[in-house]
């Protein structure tokens, strides 16, 4: 269960967070817990989780180990303030910043060099799922990204489907939904790396994923975990979540 803060939460905001949401996961041990803050409060979250199971990601990385490259946090910074995962290709990246496939697989394969966990995000935007053509977006984005990962790599990926449309903005893709992108992906994953890769690989769902909706999609067998932007910004609702 991870949680992405985007661009919230400063330091002092980040430790007043951990202080009432630790307690709340201490006895959690079904499940793996990270939160990806905001660079600049990487640390105060290391600092705030040491000694319990929760781990702390970024929300990018770069492609290149150093360099002039202004504005980008390269994987071995992560991993030298503690951090053990790393979100890769969000959709408000692709939307944004001009992320494409091709970066997405060069800065997981950037993560996987420096140690990191990648969670790398897929998904459709509105306009392709209404011309039927989510499977062939998620079919494309696996096959111009991901599968440029030899087997070794994928085995260390963890995958997000997010369809774009259902981040933010309140409406969840329902269970069967999510469930047949999954298995879109989960398809994809046994042709190009085999069966085992595919039983073995974590797809996370995300988009607008609350406490009142997480218990339906995590009763979906193909979901294996959940990507959650605003609803981990709060202890009560992000614990709740990881609690289902
Ligand atoms: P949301 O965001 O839960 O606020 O919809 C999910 C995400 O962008 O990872």
């Amino acid at each position: 269960m991870a949680g992405n803060w985007k661009m919230y939460k400063t330091p002092a905001e980040t430790t007043a967070f951990f202080e009432k949401f630790r307690p709340l996961v201490e006895k959690s041990s079904h499940c793996e817990i990270v939160i990806c803050p905001p660079f600049t409060s990487l640390v105060a979250a290391v600092a705030a989780v040491q000694g319990s199971a929760i781990q702390v990601g970024g929300q990018n990385v770069a492609w290149a180990k150093e360099g002039a490259f202004t504005g980008e946090i390269c994987g071995q910074m992560l991993t030298s303030v503690g951090a053990s995962y790393a979100i890769i290709g969000h959709s408000e990246r692709r939307q944004y910043f001009c992320e494409t496939d091709e970066t997405v697989l060069k800065r997981t394969q950037a993560a996987l060099e420096a140690g990191l966990t990648p969670i790398v995000c897929v998904g459709e935007r509105l306009e392709e799922r209404e011309s039927g053509n989510t499977a062939n977006v998620l079919i494309g984005q696996f096959n111009k990204g991901i599968a440029g990962l030899t087997d070794q790599q994928f085995a260390k990926i963890v995958i997000a489907y997010e369809p774009v449309w259902a981040i933010g903005t309140g409406k969840t893709a329902t269970p069967e939904m999510a469930a047949d992108a999954h298995r879109v992906i989960r398809e994809q994953v046994r042709a190009k790396y085999g069966k085992d890769a595919g039983d073995a690989v974590r797809i996370l769902y995300g988009g607008s994923v609350k406490p009142d909706n997480v218990k339906t999609l995590m009763a979906q067998p193909e979901i294996d975990g959940s990507l959650v932007g605003g609803a981990s910004l709060d202890p009560v609702s992000f614990s709740s979540i990881v609690n289902f």
